[in-house]
């Protein structure tokens, strides 16, 4: 953005992200966690850990599905239930109470999911019946992916209105906003990404046929909340779950011009490869060629956030796996105090241990 001074540019400073107040600039990235209860209700245990982690300027929760079509782990929440939504109104609530703000981050995984995961035992659905490399993860442990059935061009509006009654209920359940989760090769990234979409309708072929998609949800979810209240993630070079693009700076800068129609609440990319740590796509053209706040992450400390803003490089950080180990995030950034080591072991299921049992500083001040 320009005209700001860098004393406003201040990591843990207040920040306006169109009209809603966030404490500061650090974001919560969405994080599977993979504890949610019967039905994929959200439960007591996630009511904690996010309460815990209010004094994020901004919570995204992990990715929820819009449909049982768009499960594709156990144990993952949901948003297409009225269970469900009861359930994150507790999350919320809890979040709100600290003062905190929350987006619901809406999931269609696409192909990486399994027959036994699917509703009638289905095979999963993409863009293209491409088969990406590795595993499921199953109720029954890991399982080889399987071909997914190419969708018909006549069951996307079908798509588009799930994403649509979940950006509904995610109202209902009292959210502040809503992220569309285009990114990690997932359905919407499976459709950008020309490795995953080989289809010669009019979702497939040119960039501009290949984003119709999100454009169309984006459109749908727009209708239901302000756009101001609406993010969309990317992840242009993440290599996560089998997915490439032949040219990403070309596809996800249009990507990003076609977003900057929207007056949307922010960008956020994951930037560089997961996977192999690579980074060759230009972020900075991606941010200028997009209207709006952009939100930057993947790998961000103290020190490089603190970089990326005064450089003018982003508007706000989200931090993933920091936020998991320590839920007063900001307040060790503010004290510049030790940080608590991520358990990769507990990332993925079980119970508190490893979600919300990370002492916060004071904690550990008392304990000591
Ligand atoms: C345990 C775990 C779960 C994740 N779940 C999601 C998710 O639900 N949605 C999503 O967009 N990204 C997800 N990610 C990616 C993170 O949001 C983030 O992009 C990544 O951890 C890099 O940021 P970091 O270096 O700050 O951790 C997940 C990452 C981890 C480690």
């Amino acid at each position: 953005m320009s005209g700001i001074t860098t004393s406003s540019v201040e990591l843990l400073s207040p920040f306006a992200l169109g009209d809603l107040e966030l404490q500061n600039r650090l974001v919560m990235a969405p994080l599977t966690r993979n504890r949610a209860g019967d039905g994929n209700v959200p439960t007591d245990l996630n009511v904690e850990y996010y309460g815990q982690r209010a004094s994020a300027g901004l919570i995204i929760t992990e990715a929820a599905q819009i449909s049982p079509q768009g499960v594709g782990y156990p144990s993952t929440p949901g948003i297409h239930t009225s269970a469900q939504v009861a359930g994150w109104r507790r999350v919320v609530d809890a979040v709100h109470a600290r003062n905190g703000r929350i987006f619901l981050q809406l999931w269609h995984v696409g192909r990486i999911s399994h027959p036994s995961l699917q509703p009638d035992n289905a095979q999963p659905v993409a863009p293209s019946a491409i088969r990406p490399a590795g595993e499921a993860v199953t109720y029954e442990g890991m399982k080889a992916f399987e071909t997914p059935r190419a969708l018909r061009a006549d069951e996307l509006p079908g798509i588009v209105a799930d994403y649509a009654r979940a950006a509904r209920h995610a109202r209902d359940a009292g959210f502040d906003g809503v992220e569309i989760h285009a990114a990690n090769g997932y359905l919407l990234d499976e459709f950008l990404r020309d490795a995953t979409n080989i289809r010669d309708d009019a979702y497939g072929g040119s960039v501009e046929n290949r984003m119709r998609l999100l454009q169309e949800v984006v459109e749908a979810v727009t209708q239901i909340w302000p756009a101001q209240r609406v993010g969309v993630r990317l992840s242009p070079e993440n290599s996560f779950n089998d997915i490439r693009d032949s040219d990403p700076q070309a596809t996800f800068g249009a990507v990003a011009d076609m977003l900057s129609r929207y007056q949307l609440a922010y960008l956020h990319v994951v930037e560089g490869d997961m996977m192999s740590g690579e980074r060759k796509v230009d972020y900075g053209e991606i941010k200028r060629r997009f209207a709006g706040i952009y939100m930057a992450n993947n790998g961000y400390t103290k020190a490089r956030a603190e970089q990326a803003l005064h450089t003018g490089m982003a508007d706000l950080i989200a931090i993933g796996k920091l936020f998991i180990a320590n839920p007063d995030l900001p307040q060790r950034f503010a004290d510049n105090a030790e940080l608590n080591e991520p358990d990769t072991s507990t990332f993925y299921g079980g119970d508190a241990r490893g979600y919300t049992d990370y002492p916060a500083l004071t904690q550990k001040r008392k304990t000591a």
